[in-house]
């Protein structure tokens, strides 16, 4: 090709570049402007939440901080939070009542959130000292430390239990009862969890579930456990199942 045709190329190729280039910061400054406008919307539907319920509060006369600090907490991590409230007393406690309060060893507790199963396990019998509380959230682990301080409290990630807790356990766990929003998982990183968590635990030991959705979270058919389901649990916000696995 001769020089000039190669030079009248080059500039070409240069000017569509710089075209791209523009077109690649209008997008990213448009994609900005989009954020700032959801995060502007999404902080103003979180207080006019709050403000709701704090005019409930003051006509009922009662106190829903965990339900606040919940929702607050859904606005800004909906997909890791879950649910828009805690857990309702029936739901907790059915959640307990798999966990037999005089077994041997820790119970381990997933994404105790501000902690109504938790308050379900003791009042079950369960030593606030055996249980072990795996919570990423910052805020609501402060709840946790002031509420349960002779618990062990883990700030971490739950999918990484194995990491976290081989060598915090000192005995296998006696249960492990998770809150997580598994379903919001990849069936690959619930089945791992399964298996780290059954690795942790006694034999026959039981892995508590709770989900909405009508579906085991974990399927059946993959064989190498057993599993349990509760009623639907109508009391709670949207009704809930307990879903039970232990290994064979
Ligand atoms: C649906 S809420 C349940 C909270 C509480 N157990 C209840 O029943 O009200 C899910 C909880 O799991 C926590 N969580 C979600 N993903 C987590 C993770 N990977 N590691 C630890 N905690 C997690 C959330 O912060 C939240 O507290």
């Amino acid at each position: 090709m001769p020089l000039t045709a190669l030079r009248t190329f080059e500039e070409r190729i240069e000017r569509q570049l710089r075209l791209l280039e523009l077109k690649k910061t209008i997008i990213e400054r448009n994609i900005g402007r989009h954020i700032r406008l959801f995060e502007q919307r999404r902080d103003d539907i979180g207080k006019r939440i709050e403000d709701q319920i704090r005019q409930f509060e003051r006509k009922r006369g009662i106190r829903l901080d965990d339900e606040v600090r919940f929702i607050r907490s859904w606005i800004e991590r909906p997909l890791s939070i879950g649910a828009v409230t805690p857990s309702s007393k029936m739901l907790a406690r059915a959640m307990a009542r798999y966990v037999d309060p005089h077994s041997d060893g820790p119970v381990v507790e997933l994404g105790p959130g501000t902690g109504p199963v938790t308050a379900a396990l003791v009042e079950a019998g369960v030593d606030p000292s055996r249980l072990v509380l795996v919570e990423f959230n910052p805020a609501f682990c402060r709840i946790l430390r002031t509420r349960y301080p002779s618990a062990t409290l883990v700030q971490g990630d739950a999918y990484s239990m194995r990491r976290l807790l081989e060598t915090l356990l000192l005995q296998p766990a006696a249960a492990v009862v998770s809150g997580l929003p598994l379903v919001t998982k990849p069936m690959r990183q619930r089945l791992r969890l399964i298996r780290d968590a059954f690795d942790l635990m006694l034999p026959g030991a039981p892995f508590v579930q709770f989900t909405y959705s009508v579906a085991s979270p974990l399927p059946h058919r993959l064989g190498g456990f057993t599993v349990e389901a509760s009623e639907r649990i109508w009391m709670n916000i949207p009704p809930a199942r307990v879903w039970v696995y232990r290994k064979n």
